[in-house]
């Protein structure tokens, strides 16, 4: 059997791709766990898009001042030049996007956009809800528990890929048409706002095969989760919050970011999480969000999650102050792919979303454009590869099937120390010598007979770390300050 699409993953890229591809293709769409542990359902605030053909230059502008010019500016421009029609192409097909008193599209504002152009649905809950319609739209069939441990690539062809099953056998599914979304980095690092599914390993594997890796030191971190939860993973609070009026201070009420940059809580996300970085080593004072702003019902009504999430904590809103901190939240680098989504050199393979580095977000991602991103370009990578119709011939692939051991006793250790390393020498301020010192950590690991999936993980890290020392000035998210 041959299918004629494999996506790897099924978060908003994938989905939206299997719910363009018509339904006589066989699609088969491979997702790490359940289908619900992906980025996008934890995506908050929102999604970006032009309110109007006019916004669309504004957008464009927006999106290039906070990746600090770094980007592509062509897919730049697609991105924005596409968002309305894709954003009416869902809510013609039913999805419901929150709507203001006069009975029209609500838009709210995040960090660094010159005006309110964030949709959002149930209030915070904008990547759950169209997660959910996608996946009722798709018609294709999703297997769930399989993880994917190597591409099945024979020069410039992709036949399909090898994965893992829930019982730990190894399978293969072949296909003419292969599409990465198996989004960014996430639990590589100590403390982030990710999927704990998000572990980078397809970028490992594109490693591998000598695919390449673009801009893998422009690490995002957000700026604003909650400060003391136990889990890897921590409880986002929206740049929508801090759009609507949540203010950052210090322990004693000061809003010390506008010490830093005239936008205040509004500057980019780098800056912000910098200055925060900056502040707290200098004075020691711990940070808050407050959200004194806010009157209860009105918060209660349109951050119902946070609200819900922030009471569970035990919180007294909008009363207290929220303590907060930075961590790690998306990966502007990724697998290299040309404006239409594939892969260079490649004839059949693609990367779409957060898994790929299509140049959208340069140095620094401006808020809510990823959940456009796997919108916009999911479209493209469908239209184009039905468009070329490659087809393989499975016969030809001849290489050896490999067989993986997907953990070994050793791993655990391996990955916390990773998962350290990372967050304390990738982070939001770098210094050459910490980063040179913790490559030779994971190259010492790489060594070891750790198991399939985390070796994986050490090549992206490994990759982020070796993009961090070629970029020898500071740039955006890459921010270098020696002996820091
Ligand atoms: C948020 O709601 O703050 C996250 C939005 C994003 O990362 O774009």
């Amino acid at each position: 059997m041959i299918y004629d699409y494999i996506i790897i993953g099924a978060g908003i890229s994938g989905l939206n791709a299997a719910r363009l591809i018509p339904e006589n293709k066989k699609v088969l769409i491979l997702c790490k766990k359940s289908p619900w542990e992906c980025n996008t359902f934890y995506a908050q605030g929102g999604i970006a898009s032009a309110v109007d053909d006019f916004d669309i230059k504004e957008h464009i502008n927006d999106t290039l001042n906070a990746g600090a010019n770094y980007n592509n500016k062509k897919a730049v421009q697609i991105l924005s030049e596409n968002s309305l029609s894709c954003i009416q192409d869902l809510i013609q097909e039913g999805l419901k996007f929150d709507l203001n008193d006069e009975n029209k599209l609500a838009f709210t504002k995040e960090a660094a956009h010159s005006k309110s152009r964030i949709l959002h649905a149930d209030g915070d809950a904008t990547g759950r809800m169209m997660h959910l319609f996608l996946l009722q739209a798709s018609k294709h069939q999703i297997k769930t528990n399989v993880v994917v441990n190597d591409l099945l690539i024979q020069e410039d062809i992709c036949y399909g890929v090898q994965y893992f099953t829930s019982e730990y056998e190894q399978e293969l599914a072949y296909a003419h048409n292969t599409i990465i979304a198996s989004g960014g980095v996430g639990s590589i690092y100590k403390y982030h706002t990710n999927s704990p599914t998000i572990a980078g390993e397809l970028q490992g594997i594109c490693l591998e095969k000598g695919l390449i890796l673009k801009d893998m030191e422009m690490m995002q971190f957000h700026p604003t989760v909650v400060k003391g939860t136990h889990f890897a993973r921590k409880p986002l609070l929206s740049e929508a919050l801090r759009g609507e009026g949540a203010f950052i201070v210090d322990e004693k009420n000061h809003r010390f970011l506008f010490d830093y940059h005239k936008d205040g809580e509004l500057a980019p996300r780098d800056i912000v999480c910098r200055a925060m970085f900056d502040y707290e080593q200098k004075t020691k004072s711990s940070i808050y969000l407050s959200l004194e702003n806010f009157k209860e019902d009105f918060f209660k009504k349109r951050f119902p999650n946070i609200y819900k999430n922030l009471k569970d904590l035990g919180f007294n809103l909008p009363y207290d102050k929220i303590p907060i901190s930075p961590a790690y939240h998306y990966a502007m680098g990724g697998i290299k792919t040309n404006l239409n989504t594939r892969i260079p050199n490649m004839k059949n393979l693609y990367a779409i979303g957060e898994s790929a580095c299509i140049g959208i977000h340069g140095a620094n991602r401006l808020a809510s454009n990823s959940l456009l991103e796997g919108l916009v370009f999911s479209k493209i990578s469908v239209e184009y590869s039905l468009k070329k119709d490659y087809k393989i011939s499975k016969s030809e692939y001849k290489k050896e099937i490999k067989s993986y051991i997907r953990n070994n006793n050793i791993d655990k250790t391996i990955k916390n120390d990773l998962r350290k390393i990372m967050w304390h020498c990738a982070s939001i301020v770098r210094n050459e010598e910490d980063i040179v010192n913790s490559l030779k950590k994971l190259n010492n690991f790489l060594k070891k007979d750790v198991g399939r999936l985390l070796f994986l993980r050490l090549l992206t890290a490994k990759s982020i770390l070796q993009s961090a020392i070629r970029r020898k000035s500071s740039l955006g998210a890459h921010y270098i300050k020696e002996n820091k």
